[in-house]
């Protein structure tokens, strides 16, 4: 049986949620899964046996203000050598996203950077909607983000919080995933 390792970065919990559901729905496509949560793990070079071990990697990492979570960027460049190697699938989540064509990589300026950033070759690059939850952001952010909201015509009603993740996305992101194993 393949192993799939799925490396993760949350901020504020989505990704996580996104994480554990491709996880589970890999699972039951019959692929052995190592789920890895990269705010756990400060340092990349500890995490060399679990990349090894995979015939595929799976990066699954939450943008804020423009760029991934550090922990996310410091494995990609720390393993470029060793993710060359095998197939891997680049994840983006972010709130440009909840918007279906924005999820593929000819019509999102973040997905570009990201692979232009490192020199991999990823067989799968997607991004997947967030979550925009207003009340749990602090002052600053929640100016910016409604900011940014007014600015692509999304929900800036500082009381809201709306998931827009498209669960179906990532079942279909599963059975993408495990067609390309
Ligand atoms: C401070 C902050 C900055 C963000 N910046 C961006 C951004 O630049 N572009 C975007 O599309 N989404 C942006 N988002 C939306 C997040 O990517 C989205 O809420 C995602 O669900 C966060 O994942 P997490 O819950 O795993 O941290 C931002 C969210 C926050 C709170």
């Amino acid at each position: 049986m393949a192993k799939i390792a799925l490396f993760f970065v949350s901020h504020d919990g989505q990704t996580e949620k996104i994480a554990t559901t491709l996880s589970g729905h890999l699972h039951a496509l019959g692929q052995e899964v190592a789920l890895i949560d990269l705010t756990c793990h400060p340092d990349p070079s500890k995490l060399a046996p679990e990349v090894d071990v995979a015939d595929f990697v799976i990066m699954l990492a939450a943008i804020r203000y423009g760029y991934h979570l550090k922990p996310a960027e410091r494995f990609l460049k720390h393993f470029k050598d060793r993710l060359l190697e095998k197939p891997l699938a680049m994840l983006s989540v972010n709130l440009t996203a909840r918007k279906p064509h924005k999820r593929v990589i000819e019509n999102s300026v973040y997905l570009r950077k990201w692979v232009e950033r490192h020199p991999l070759s990823p067989v799968l690059v997607r991004a997947i909607a967030g979550k925009l939850d207003y009340p749990r952001y602090r002052a600053f952010d929640r100016f910016m983000i409604r900011l940014i909201m007014r600015m692509t015509k999304g929900p800036t009603d500082p009381t809201v919080t709306i998931e827009f993740t498209d669960w179906d996305q990532v079942k279909e992101l599963a059975e993408e995933i495990a067609a390309l194993v």
